[in-house]
């Protein structure tokens, strides 16, 4: 693979095409605050005496994220006739988003995120405490391997996503250290 294939500028539209759902579905399962809350594990531990995948998996904001997801992915199959794809001097694969694709990519987020905590329980890591990296690129390889049995992907979407998500997190945590609202600028 040429690396122009993966850090070209078209690479990177389609990439961000295929993730923006998961992005919605990872971002907006913190909706649940304002809803009833019921954890996944129903507060029960595994074998070592920690908790399955702890409070911050619950159902709530399981389906709240996969609504999303298929709604954004809805939304963009609208979209996606009113964009101005020709300006590309080459045909680009863009993923047919709609929402049976929304629904595989945010059930991918969410599996994906369920499956991280339950790795960080086990090595001790208590609910939210952040695990840089692993944190934020989680939901995106779920998302991708459950997008998969529906759509073609490239490799080369997630070898630039990997790249720009974590550098686009810490951009975003620094403004918003910058505006107040965090404490630490990472
Ligand atoms: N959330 C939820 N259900 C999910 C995922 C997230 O309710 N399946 C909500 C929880 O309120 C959670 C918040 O979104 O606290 C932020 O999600 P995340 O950072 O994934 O959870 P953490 O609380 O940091 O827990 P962990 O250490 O297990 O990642
Ligand atoms: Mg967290």
């Amino acid at each position: 693979m040429a690396l122009m294939e993966i850090f070209g500028i078209f690479n990177l539209v389609e990439a961000f095409w295929f993730i923006i759902p998961a992005y919605a579905a990872n971002g907006l399962a913190p909706l649940s605050k304002f809803t009833r809350r019921t954890t996944i594990d129903k507060g029960k531990n595994w074998r070592d005496g920690r908790r399955i995948f702890g409070d911050g998996k619950t159902l709530e904001g399981s389906i709240i994220g996969i609504l999303m997801s298929v709604f954004i992915a809805g939304f963009m199959g609208l979209a996606f006739f009113f964009l101005p794809w020709d300006l590309s001097p080459i045909p680009m694969q863009i993923a047919p988003m709609g929402p049976l694709l929304g629904f595989m990519i945010g059930l991918g987020a969410i599996t994906g995120d369920i499956v991280k905590s339950f790795f960080k329980r086990r090595l001790g890591f208590e609910r939210g405490r952040s695990m840089p990296i692993v944190d934020q690129l989680d939901f995106i390889l779920f998302s991708f391997l459950f997008a998969a049995l529906v759509v073609p992907v490239k490799i080369s979407w997630l070898i630039m996503l990997a790249i720009v998500t974590p550098l686009f997190h810490l951009s975003a945590n620094y403004m918003a250290y910058l505006l107040g609202v965090k404490k630490e600028p990472w």
